[in-house]
């Protein structure tokens, strides 16, 4: 007998309007606009119990929990010929990055917990994503969006009749995001146009370019309203006929899925732990999706971390986001409430974690609701414990992080007080250090 269907479709998150998970290119809720932006598509499935075939590669080895795989199966391919897909795919983004996706490292970092005075019933677990594919968990979340694609075309269903004729792949972002996005067009041979900041950065340029990305340089100009130039340039192109390629779940639900699997990973190891349950999970937020999927693969398992968000103090835009949705109705299910909750920080974001100065949060229902779940809420570090979750991680570990990717670090440094020294709590490695 086959399983059941996993997955059985999309939810706006704001409007409440249904997609099915046979629709290709459901990027965005169909009510969203170059007017409205305030529409997300969620996914609504059943995943129990969480069960990995033993693959390592995640995409493999949770095939069938995967939006992917459903909406595959419903363009007529069978299991064996979506597993074919995942593999060759996965073998050609190996040629790029040196490595295919494997489950990456989740395990107690016993020195690290020493230094913070948890017992040895608790303790944090560290999941190194530094070694994921082109270096942070971004790719993760962008593998999903090419599967669709790939499959699709496989299947005769997309509207270009040859890969020549290949409509761009787009992306607004500066840093990890960018270079994943980069890396997995590659591997295709799909051009794809990076929209970054003027002050990008030379070391990730050279990067870009050497993976023979179109870098878009863009100015804020005048008549932009509030928000990033690079996101508003990105829409352009996007209406111009360019799919989106990136890691904002308004922009391209499809990030949503593949994002899970580093929660579906950590869920499966924290199952198979004797003694206590993980208690917490420090997530870093920039735009948020990485927060929303972590926590979503994870809660999929059988237990419910506490999730803290973690943004820094130069830029926390979710936290004003959940302290406003919490007053206003609740923090579960605010999608309908965008505009009150949810607006570009207004001043210039800086922070050493350069990585999560997205001045909105833009899956900031998607977190929320991880929050509320789990009786977590955000945490907001300050610049000093930025620095310091910095110089700690690579003090007390070998692991070659980024400020950014261990900026959950820092939310932990930040509430530390508050956690019981027998507690075990998870923060995520998130990114490699670039120079
Ligand atoms: C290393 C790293 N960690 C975490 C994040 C935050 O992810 P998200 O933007 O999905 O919240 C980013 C985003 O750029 C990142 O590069
Ligand atoms: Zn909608």
């Amino acid at each position: 007998m086959q399983p059941a269907p996993v997955v059985t479709g999309w939810r706006c998150s704001a409007c409440g309007t249904r997609v099915a998970i046979s629709e290709i290119f459901s990027w965005r809720c169909p009510n969203s606009s170059d007017l409205d932006r305030h529409h997300v598509l969620e996914l609504e499935n059943s995943i129990a119990p969480l069960r990995s075939n033993g693959d390592t590669n995640p995409y493999v080895g949770f095939q069938r929990y995967l939006a992917w795989d459903a909406f595959a199966a419903t363009l007529g391919l069978d299991f064996d010929a979506r597993t074919k897909i995942i593999r060759e795919l996965d073998d050609a983004v190996s040629v790029v990055a040196g490595t295919g996706f494997r489950t990456t490292p989740f395990a107690r970092h016993d020195a690290l917990s020493d230094e913070l005075g948890f017992s040895q019933q608790g303790g944090v677990w560290i999941k190194d994503e530094t070694h994921n594919v082109a270096g942070s968990q971004k790719a993760r979340h962008l593998f999903s969006e090419l599967l669709h694609l790939i499959a699709v075309e496989k299947v005769g269903r997309a509207p270009w009749k040859n890969p020549n004729e290949r409509p761009a792949l787009a992306i607004a972002s500066c840093g990890n995001a960018a270079i994943a996005a980069s890396t997995l067009a590659r591997a295709v041979n799909w051009p794809i146009q990076v929209f970054v900041p003027q002050s990008a950065d030379e070391a990730t340029l050279k990067i870009l370019s050497s993976l023979q990305a179109n870098a878009v340089l863009c100015q804020r100009i005048a008549t932009d309203p509030a928000g990033d130039p690079c996101v508003f340039r990105f829409r352009e192109a996007i209406a111009a006929g360019s799919i989106p390629f990136g890691v904002q779940g308004p922009e391209n639900a499809w990030c949503l899925d593949g994002g899970r699997t580093i929660g579906w990973e950590m869920a499966v190891v924290a199952e198979n732990l004797p003694g206590s349950l993980m208690s917490r999970m420090f997530v870093q937020a920039g735009g948020g999706a990485f927060v929303a999927c972590a926590a979503a693969g994870f809660f999929a398992g059988a237990t419910k971390p506490k999730v803290h968000a973690v943004q820094t103090q130069g830029c926390a835009p979710l936290a004003r986001a959940f302290k406003i949705a919490q007053s206003s109705g609740g923090a579960r299910n605010a999608g309908d409430r965008w505009t009150q909750c949810m607006w570009p920080w207004e001043s210039t974001p800086v922070s050493l974690a350069d990585g999560i100065l997205d001045d909105e949060t833009y899956d900031w229902i998607g977190a929320c609701n991880a929050m509320a779940d789990s009786d977590g809420y955000p945490v907001v570090a300050t610049e000093a414990q930025v620095h310091e979750s910095y110089a700690l991680a690579h003090r007390v570990t070998n692991i070659d992080v980024s400020p950014t990717g261990a900026a959950g670090l820092a939310g932990l440094l930040a509430i530390r007080q508050e956690i019981a020294d027998d507690e075990r709590v998870i923060v995520i490695f998130s990114g490699v250090r670039r120079q």
